[in-house]
């Protein structure tokens, strides 16, 4: 492993104009994914995950959402700095694999019509109608689906020819699963963010679509972001696992050292409200995320934080490094 950094975050900060009022979700959020590693991005429902995940896909919709601060380089660019057509072309060395397989495939066409489309679209710099007036569509048509059927052989389809034939609803969660990370190869990408891909799958499904991300991942020589709210999960995939909460990074380490010695007070309450099976008690952390319309100018964690002391209310605390690998963004530290 180099030290190489695929995609370096850099200060993002990203509010949302509502009806309500304006919503400051991304405060300062800094972090990179070196090459040939997976990157967890961990924290409770509503901390801004799919928010920083969004931005770097570019689609995130502006307006609503302002980009306050910030930069984002990935392969040489600041990504937030590009236009439309120039971030279309970079785009596609980044993978996505969306949360819900139920809804990110659209019903109304076959596995293989999507996955043509998209493969053409990929492979073009244009729209895919562009090349429909091209009369050479029907052999870009038949490469397409050489190629949508040899990544359905790589996510270990059974049958992949009679696959694209199918539609969405025939066929189960998993399969889906494995449709949209075969998806997500197309056009051969250096990144690869997966947002939640297991959540909505059973337990046992879920570990099958982990092992196959990883053998993707390492036989494509991908670097990955992998947002989860599954703590079992980042031990399970990720080298480096980073924490947020509340639209803030608050600890980022390797993944063991994290989970078994966590330095944050978040953390900590992340690892204890871990169910135990043996059925022992587990406590959680009291409180919910707070609403961001008016966010603590100090440390965002402060109302529910049991180590918190009066500067905590005032002072933001910066992420700062404790350990070779290790920050942490607690006044307890700086
Ligand atoms: N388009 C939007 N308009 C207003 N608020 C938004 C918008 N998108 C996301 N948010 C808010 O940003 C916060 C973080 O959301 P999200 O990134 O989806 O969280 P998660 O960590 O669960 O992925 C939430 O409070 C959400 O309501
Ligand atoms: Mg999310």
């Amino acid at each position: 492993m180099t030290n190489h950094h695929i995609i370096t975050i850099n200060n993002l900060s990203i509010h949302f104009k509502t009806i309500d009022g304006i919503v400051k979700v991304l405060k300062g959020v800094s972090l990179e994914v070196k090459e040939g590693e997976i990157v967890g991005l961990v924290g409770e429902t509503g901390c801004g995950k799919s928010v920083t995940a969004k931005t770097l896909l570019g689609i995130l919709a502006i307006p609503p959402a302002r980009i306050i601060s910030g930069r984002v380089d990935f392969m040489g660019q600041d990504l937030l700095a590009l236009s439309k057509s120039e971030r279309n072309i970079i785009k596609q060395k980044i993978g996505y694999i969306p949360q819900d397989p139920m809804t990110s495939l659209n019903p109304v066409f076959t596995i293989g019509e999507i996955m043509i489309d998209n493969i053409i679209w990929r492979s073009s710099n244009m729209s895919f109608y562009c090349y429909c007036y091209n009369r050479r569509i029907s052999k870009i048509k038949k490469a397409a689906q050489t190629h949508a059927i040899e990544l359905l052989h790589k996510v270990n389809i059974p049958e992949p020819e009679t696959m694209l034939n199918k539609y969405p609803v025939e066929l189960s969660g998993g399969m889906r699963q494995r449709v949209l990370i075969a998806m997500s190869l197309i056009g051969d990408p250096v990144l690869l963010i997966a947002d939640e891909p297991t959540t909505a799958l059973d337990v046992t499904i879920q570990k099958g679509i982990l092992r196959l991300l990883s053998e993707k991942i390492e036989e494509q020589r991908l670097s990955g972001l992998y947002i989860t709210h599954d703590l079992g999960v980042a031990r399970s995939i990720c080298t480096r696992t980073c924490v947020m909460y509340a639209g803030t990074v608050v600890e980022v380490a390797e993944t063991s050292a994290l989970l078994d010695e966590p330095l944050h007070p978040y953390t900590k309450g992340l690892v204890r409200s871990i169910p135990k099976l043996s059925g022992e008690e587990f406590d959680g952390i009291p409180g919910n995320v707070p609403d961001y319309f008016n966010p603590s100018n100090g440390c965002r964690f402060f109302p529910r934080c049991d180590r918190s002391t009066e500067a905590c209310e005032s002072e933001s605390p910066r992420l700062i490094e404790v350990d070779k690998g290790r920050f942490v963004a607690c006044n307890l530290f700086d």
